[in-house]
């Protein structure tokens, strides 16, 4: 009786219902990086120019962006996929909690709201479900940079003190490459005096997005997508047009995968290979054929065979598409292993594709998948944004009708992720509970 109690409520909540087992086919469209435009719209509030940024993808964690800085007093437009965004009259250094709390990477403002204005306080994002997530690294970026930063009650106030308005330009060297931390200190040291090296510097394409987004804002850095960044610091920074978000490479992986785990050939475009290098080879040893087509890649799948992972920092393979590919590795022939080295806490779809007849067990942070033929249908629910797009892709290769629930999660990422896998052939219902 309990159990079809909550088996009724779950398929009440807002859910996907996703027809499996049919092919997909022709070409889909891979929108603008979150985690690029995310860092690109802070990175407005170091000029009193208009920003503006094409190629936006149309998120839930966008529109909280805008609300974010809209709190700051930043003007902020919107037209399809441009957003312009003026920081000339600056009202406010202080993001407010609620809105930090449900988006972590506005965190990420600390760098820019000091740099620019000498003075920023800005709530700790806290833990995430994926992992507890700390910004030691960016904080002790920022004080090396000559910034006074205080912790207190889960807000840190940061600020330039006696009577210069800038920050000194320092030699960091990062305990571990993280991309938040690289990314605030790069804006923070921008507008520093002289010179700043970051050395352990995240080298994912999101970093390199924002460096070239910088630069063609005034900013000279060099390095950037390298170990090693150097930053020479200017007094000011100018707006710039039409500055284009590259393309979202755990997007892109996600419909790779989701070819492959329907088996079906499909054209991914547009796509920067050398962002994904890690992810292609992945696929390539699965068995997938992959060819570069114009700005796109067509991925031929063929009998997948389970091969293992673990997960890196960039040029490694993403935590962010650890698991969509275990969703595939569940149906691959074989047994593979995949590690998670980046978060602590981010297996929580093991539970789910077991729901769905996958054969998993977890040892820790590592998963032993022993592929069988087929999932079946089952109601799921996402955990976080990427659990959720395992869900998907395990929906569309199962027999059945299975509901995906948590899409909270799914929306804050995939820029109408149903409607550009049914133009595929994809058989997915939205259902708003
Ligand atoms: N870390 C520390 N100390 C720090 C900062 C980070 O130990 O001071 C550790 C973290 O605990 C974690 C690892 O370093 O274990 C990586 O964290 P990082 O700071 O690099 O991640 P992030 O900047 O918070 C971004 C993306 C994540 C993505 C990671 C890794 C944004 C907004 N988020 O997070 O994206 O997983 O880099 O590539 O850019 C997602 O899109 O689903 C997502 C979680």
């Amino acid at each position: 009786m309990v159990v079809a109690a909550a088996a009724s409520q779950e398929i009440l909540k807002p859910h996907l219902a996703i027809d499996g087992g049919h092919s997909l086919r022709g070409e889909i469209r891979v929108s603008g990086a979150k985690n690029s435009a995310l860092v690109l719209m802070t990175a407005a509030l170091l000029t009193e120019e208009p920003v503006e940024l094409c190629n936006v993808p149309a998120l839930t964690d966008i529109a909280g962006m805008c609300s974010i800085l809209e709190s700051l007093g930043m003007r902020v437009s919107r037209r399809d996929d441009r957003i312009t965004l003026t920081a000339d009259a600056l009202n406010g250094t202080e993001p407010p909690y609620e809105l930090v709390n449900s988006l972590r990477a506005s965190f990420f403002s600390i760098g820019p709201l000091l740099g620019r204005l000498g003075h920023a306080r800005v709530p700790l994002p806290g833990g995430c479900r994926i992992g507890a997530r700390p910004v030691v690294e960016h904080i002790r970026g920022l004080k090396a940079l000559g910034a006074v930063v205080d912790v207190r009650h889960g807000i840190v106030t940061a600020s330039i003190p006696g009577r210069r308005n800038r920050l000194n330009g320092a030699q960091i060297v990062l305990d571990c490459p993280s991309v938040g931390a690289t990314e605030t200190i790069l804006m923070a040291a921008v507008l520093a005096d002289g010179v700043s090296t970051i050395e352990n510097a995240a080298q994912e394409p999101e970093v390199q997005d924002l460096a070239n987004l910088l630069n063609s804002m005034g900013a000279k850095i060099s390095g950037a997508g390298g170990p090693l960044i150097t930053i020479e610091g200017v007094a000011q920074l100018h707006g710039c047009r039409n500055y284009p978000v590259i393309p979202d490479r755990i997007e892109a992986g996600t419909f790779l995968m989701a070819a492959a785990i329907t088996r079906s050939t499909l054209h991914v475009t547009p796509v920067i290979p050398e962002h994904l290098s890690a992810v292609l080879q992945k696929l390539r040893d699965c068995g997938c054929v992959l060819e570069v087509n114009g700005d796109g890649l067509t991925i031929t799948p063929g009998d997948i065979q389970a091969v293992d992972i673990t997960t890196q920092p960039f040029p490694g393979f993403p935590t962010d598409l650890q698991a969509p590919f275990m969703a595939l590795m569940a149906t691959a022939k074989g047994t593979s292993v995949i590690s998670e080295k980046i978060y602590e806490n981010r297996m929580q779809h093991v539970g789910e594709l077991q729901r769905m007849g996958a054969s998993i067990r977890l040892e820790g942070s590592t998963a032993i998948v022993e592929g069988v033929p087929f999932l079946g249908s089952a109601p799921v629910t996402g955990s976080d944004l990427r659990a959720s797009a395992a869900m998907v892709l395990a929906g569309l290769s199962a027999n059945g009708t299975t509901q995906v629930s948590g899409l909270k999660h799914l929306d804050r990422g995939y820029d109408n992720i149903e409607a550009k896998l049914t133009r595929c052939g994809a058989r997915i219902n939205r259902h708003n509970g």
